[in-house]
């Protein structure tokens, strides 16, 4: 895969199609907050749903096209110092660089774009050996083992906590 073919891009409208054949795959959710989408109206509505000024939601793109998402809650309040990442990729395209370059590109234009966040932060469970290679890859330090710390789609998790501050905040 050349990476150079790899963007982020807030999402369109007409993004819905090749978003539902991702987003509506149960091994694309089920490690995720991501309800699996059965139609490209539930695809619309969510775009157009999370498009809102608290998520930096972007489209994970290959040649234009979406493939996955990435998002950065931004926090608020008196965590108005933190950011949350996540993301999810098309099983196609797992196991190709593709998501720890689109972090790489996501955390210094979120750094850039949110001078008020000094902390980006991810949270996977401790098991998803894939999600938390790409937090490594990123250049993401480890900060914690979360035990028992939410449920996710019923589960209780045990998370793995990393975070990658902005430059000369330290
Ligand atoms: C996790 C996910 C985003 C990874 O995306 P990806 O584009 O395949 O990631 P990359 O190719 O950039 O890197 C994956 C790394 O994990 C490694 N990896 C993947 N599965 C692994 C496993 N089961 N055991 C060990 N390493 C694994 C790969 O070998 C690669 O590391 P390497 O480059 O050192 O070989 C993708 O699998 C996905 O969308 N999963 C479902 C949603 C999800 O889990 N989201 C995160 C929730 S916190």
């Amino acid at each position: 895969m050349d990476l150079s073919r790899i963007t982020l891009r807030p999402f369109k409208q007409s993004d819905a199609q090749d978003m539902l054949s991702w987003a509506g795959d149960d091994r694309v959710t089920e490690a995720d907050r991501l309800k699996t989408l059965k139609s490209k109206e539930e695809a619309l509505a969510f775009i157009e749903r999370n498009s809102t000024p608290h998520l930096w939601m972007r489209s994970i793109c290959v040649d234009d096209r979406s493939f996955g998402l990435l998002t950065v809650y931004v926090g608020s309040g008196d965590e108005r110092c933190r950011g949350d990442i996540g993301y999810a990729l098309a099983v196609e395209y797992w196991g190709k660089g593709i998501t720890t370059r689109a972090v790489e590109m996501a955390v210094p234009k979120v750094f850039e774009e949110f001078p008020q966040i000094l902390r980006l932060q991810a949270m996977t469970n401790v098991n998803n050996k894939g999600s938390r290679r790409v937090l490594e890859k990123a250049g993401f330090t480890k900060d914690a083992l979360m035990r028992k710390h939410y449920y996710l789609k019923g589960e209780i998790q045990d998370v793995v906590v990393y975070s990658i501050l902005a430059p000369d905040s330290d």
